[in-house]
């Protein structure tokens, strides 16, 4: 096999952004968990939809109209391969992962629980899994249960286990932790799920760039992710969910195209997926989706897991070698991504610094506020890397946290 450092370095060049200079200094961009850089394929695909294609989809009667709506239904098609769901039917699309955690809460919650049922969750998951589950409880009656962490950052599977019972209706986690880095064992964790006779929810956001997914083979019943995650546009992502389940589920918004048959007296709905999408939609997020996931099919996982695994190495050694420097998260299996604190600073202030020196991270809760009460910290300063990335970014990082402790303690 080609060397990977050599065919990361033309992937590189596919990111028109990193060709820029940020305060004067070469830009190294580590925060991909926030949002992924832009390749020049979906860029350009984009622009060829405004251009060329710009068109409402699902009206028909006329050439663009169904130029679009094969763009955006192709933009299913992909989506369905690329999670291996049983078939486009079962994809929904939405605005983003926080979005589809909210639809699910909002359709199947009010179908599938009741009060007095549980909906567990885990310490690591984002606000965008905790607060839409927080007011289906609140207006169902039903409880959130939170399931631990170890030390290591890995997930307390005892914990787990102790607090799923007869009474747990849902179970939704990360498949990835935004924060720690931490990768869940997606299979196991919805097969103990299944045994107690509770339905599966995956946050998908951070896991969809590192590895290959398969809805069937982890048989959850839903999984939403985000295409600004993937190297795709903003506002916009999916959910797959199983068809038997949005079969029963409500529908979500009210407005066109989710409808069958309206009158002033009473509407019916259309089939699924499309009762769940209200209005015109987002196509060229369809589009700008289906040119990422192209992107990435045309690396190949097996490449991009290898060269990120290197690249996570790499920075933890070195960020571990600088004194005073603690990590945040230290499992087995772990995507991307570095969080930190240099002992003594405020994590603000190191992302400021390092800001200056060109250095691109986020600082501050991530939107995980009780993940972080957890650790005991008010933030950390997270690198999260991507296949744009190389060692002299990460050397830049080093460099930028040496000095930010030099400045700062
Ligand atoms: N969820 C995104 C992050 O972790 C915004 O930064």
């Amino acid at each position: 096999m080609e060397n990977l450092n050599a065919i990361f370095a033309r992937v590189r060049e596919e990111f028109p952004a990193l060709t820029q200079k940020v305060h004067g200094k070469k830009l190294s961009y580590l925060d991909s968990g926030a949002t992924t850089l832009k390749p020049r394929s979906v860029i350009d695909r984009i622009t060829h939809f405004y251009s060329y294609e710009t068109s409402n989809v699902h009206r028909g009667a006329h050439y663009l109209g169904d130029v679009a709506t094969q763009g955006f239904e192709g933009a299913r098609h992909s989506v369905a391969k690329f999670l291996n769901a049983s078939s486009s039917d079962e994809i929904i699309f939405v605005r983003g992962t926080t979005e589809g955690v909210n639809l699910v809460a909002q359709t199947w919650g009010h179908v599938g629980l009741k009060a007095g049922d549980e909906i567990l969750i885990t310490e690591m998951e984002h606000h965008g899994n905790i607060v839409p589950w927080q007011m289906l409880a609140e207006q169902v009656g039903a409880k959130v249960v939170a399931a631990g962490i170890l030390e290591n950052g890995e997930l307390d599977l005892e914990d787990f286990k102790k607090k799923l019972s007869s009474k747990t209706k849902i179970v939704a986690f990360t498949a990835s932790s935004n924060v720690l880095g931490t990768n869940t064992d997606m299979k196991l964790l919805t097969r103990l799920a299944h045994d107690a006779g509770a339905k599966v929810l995956i946050d998908g956001a951070q896991i969809v760039s590192q590895i290959s997914v398969d809805v069937q083979d982890i048989d959850c019943d839903f999984f939403v992710f985000s295409a600004h995650k993937l190297f795709g546009p903003f506002g916009f992502g999916a959910v797959f969910g199983k068809k038997a389940l949005l079969e029963q589920m409500p529908p979500y918004q009210g407005g066109g195209s989710m409808i069958a048959k309206v009158t002033i007296e009473k509407t019916t709905y259309n089939d699924v997926p499309f009762r769940f999408e209200a209005g015109t939609p987002h196509v060229e997020g369809a589009v700008g989706l289906h040119a990422a996931i192209d992107f990435v099919h045309r690396i190949g996982f097996d490449k991009i897991h290898a060269y990120e695994m290197d690249l996570l190495k790499y920075a933890t050694e070195k960020l571990l070698a600088i004194p005073d420097v603690k990590i945040y998260g230290m499992a087995a299996n772990k995507g991307p991504i570095v969080s930190f604190n240099i002992k003594g600073a405020h994590h603000s202030d190191v992302g400021q610094i390092l800001d200056q020196e060109g250095v691109a991270v986020r600082a501050g809760h991530h939107c995980t506020q009780p993940l972080m009460a957890r650790l005991g910290v008010p933030g950390t300063v997270r690198a999260s890397l991507s296949v744009y990335n190389n060692h002299d970014d990460i050397d830049a990082l080093v460099k930028a946290v040496a000095k930010a402790r030099e400045m700062l303690l």
